[in-house]
């Protein structure tokens, strides 16, 4: 039997944290043996921030060798480049016919990019939700929203549907796209009375979709706020970000509830600990003896356990260009296959046709 195809793709905005390795990437590779999967750099999205032109490309080789360092292997899984693969950018145009500006307009991350272009830093509310419209459309000045951010969702869906994938590991800031990417699926099929694209859920080996926290007590790591550790941190600098980590007074009595900066420690420790390890800290905690510096201490140093090797081997990777371009030519190849496949299916439903 075919084996099911797995799809996910990462930005080229920067380099890999842990959020990205527990979200996405340890997926991906725990993931490659068992599926026909497929992974790549999503650069075009990345343009929707306007990249300076001369990162892009570095940005780009960096996850790739990041990629291959956390153990994805070419031999088994296909790995490309987003702009390789001209046939999604067409495809991009064709969807966008049946996709609504509302729709588009609702979705939680586009709002969110939209407030940060307009330089908007209050909460979300349904207030701020008509202010942010009311700017979007009334905007004189240089700050701009562009289509391509509001369009986003349509070029992650495309990236799926091209490849006909049944499955998406990604982390849960993902999930609304991933319902607009099936809800587009479905409508395509209804609209044209046909069975041609799969309807893709997210992938998790049991369990609910992780989140990882940040180191500065907010609900999560991400690139843009400036709380990460990177895959590719040294150990100095490493051990310093954690040892820098928000915490809070301590726990006044047995039993105390853990404060939002002290679940976030506990969270990354679940991750990258041993259950032993976890349990001798919540147990310190419970009766008040813990000590936060004992507690960051261990953290760093299982953190380091699982980056140091991923870092080095990045280091490696980084240099060898001629092994990178071989990787990203056959990746290209394999996925412009199937994607040209999906294309002329789309072009023929759709009644574009040749002479
Ligand atoms: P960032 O938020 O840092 O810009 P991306 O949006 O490029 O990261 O995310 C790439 C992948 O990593 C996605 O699948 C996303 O769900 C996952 N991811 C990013 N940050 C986290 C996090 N803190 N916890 C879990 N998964 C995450
Ligand atoms: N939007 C995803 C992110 O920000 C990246 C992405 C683009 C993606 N296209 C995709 C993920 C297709 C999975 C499948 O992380």
């Amino acid at each position: 039997m075919a084996k099911e195809i797995v799809l996910s793709g990462i930005r080229s905005t920067g380099n890999l944290h842990l959020g990205n390795y527990y979200g996405a990437l340890s997926k991906f590779v725990r993931m490659q043996n068992d599926f026909d999967c497929m992974f790549f750099i999503a650069d075009l999205h990345a343009l929707t921030t306007h990249p300076d032109p001369l990162t892009l490309h570095t940005n780009v080789k960096s996850i790739l060798a990041e990629y291959l360092a956390a153990g994805i292997d070419p031999e088994k899984a296909t790995i490309f480049v987003q702009s390789d693969v001209p046939e999604i950018s067409e495809l991009y145009l064709l969807l966008n016919m049946h996709v609504g500006i509302g729709e588009l307009m609702r979705t939680a991350s586009f709002k969110d990019k939209a407030r940060k272009a307009l330089g908007i830093t209050t909460g979300s509310s349904n207030n701020d939700d008509e202010d942010i419209e009311r700017q979007i459309i009334g905007n004189e000045s240089n700050k701009r929203v562009n289509a391509g951010l509001l369009t986003y969702p349509t070029l992650m869906a495309v990236d799926i549907l091209i490849q006909k994938a049944h499955k998406v590991p990604v982390g849960k800031d993902q999930e609304q796209h991933l319902e607009l990417t099936r809800r587009f699926a479905r409508r395509f099929n209804s609209y044209y009375g046909v069975d041609l694209f799969p309807e893709p859920v997210n992938f998790d080996f049991g369990g609910a979709p992780v989140k990882v926290p940040g180191l500065d007590g907010s609900g999560k790591m991400g690139k843009s706020e400036g709380n990460c550790i990177y895959l590719i941190d040294e150990e100095k600098v490493l051990r310093k970000k954690v040892m820098r980590a928000v915490t809070d007074e301590g726990p006044k009595e047995p039993g105390s509830p853990l404060s939002q900066p002290i679940a976030n420690l506990f969270s990354l420790l679940e991750l990258t600990s041993t259950p032993e390890v976890v349990k001798q800290f919540r147990d310190a905690y419970a009766d008040c003896s813990i000590r936060y510096g004992d507690l960051k201490k261990q953290l760093a140093e299982d953190i380091l356990k699982v980056t140091t090797p991923i870092r080095e081997r990045i280091n490696e990777y980084i240099n060898d260009e001629a092994y990178l371009g071989r990787v990203v030519r056959q990746g290209a190849e394999r996925a412009r296959e199937r994607a040209s496949k999906t294309l002329s299916e789309v072009r023929e439903i759709m009644g574009i046709r040749k002479f």
